[in-house]
């Protein structure tokens, strides 16, 4: 063999090695993106109890918020904004 044929074949190698470095990298980070967490559920305070709309539930959780009259603090959402909050939170009591 010479030193081309040698170099060629190396350089297949390689391409192979970062072949299957390609083909498995995406398939990795799909499995991460679709192990969703669990929605915490709703806890069956008078305003979790009947689902209006999405504005309804924002009004309180686009940023915290301080509800004195209950004592309470509405958490901010973690997350981007989704529609259909009472698709994913539903509510713990039932
Ligand atoms: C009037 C304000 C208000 C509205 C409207 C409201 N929430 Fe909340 N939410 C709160 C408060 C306050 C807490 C914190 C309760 C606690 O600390 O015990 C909370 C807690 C939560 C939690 C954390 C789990 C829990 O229940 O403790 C989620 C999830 C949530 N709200 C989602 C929603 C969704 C979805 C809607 C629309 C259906 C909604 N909220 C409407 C005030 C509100
Ligand atoms: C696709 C499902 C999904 C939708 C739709 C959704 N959420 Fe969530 N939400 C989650 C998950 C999962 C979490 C857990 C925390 C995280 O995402 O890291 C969460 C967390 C939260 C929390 C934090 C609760 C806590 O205890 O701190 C609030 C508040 C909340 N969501 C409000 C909303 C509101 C308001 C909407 C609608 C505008 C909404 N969510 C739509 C899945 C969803």
């Amino acid at each position: 063999m010479d030193s081309r044929a040698r170099l060629l074949l190396v350089l297949t190698a390689l391409a192979g090695v970062m072949l299957v470095y390609i083909l498995y990298q995406p398939a990795r980070s799909v499995d991460r993106d679709t192990a969703e967490e669990q929605p915490p559920q709703l806890s069956d305070l008078p305003f979790h109890l009947s689902y209006i709309n999405d504005e309804t539930c924002l009004k309180c959780h686009f940023q915290e918020k301080e509800l004195p009259a209950f004592d309470l603090v509405a958490p901010e959402m973690p997350h981007d904004l989704r529609k259909n909050c009472g698709g994913c939170h539903q509510l713990a009591v039932g």
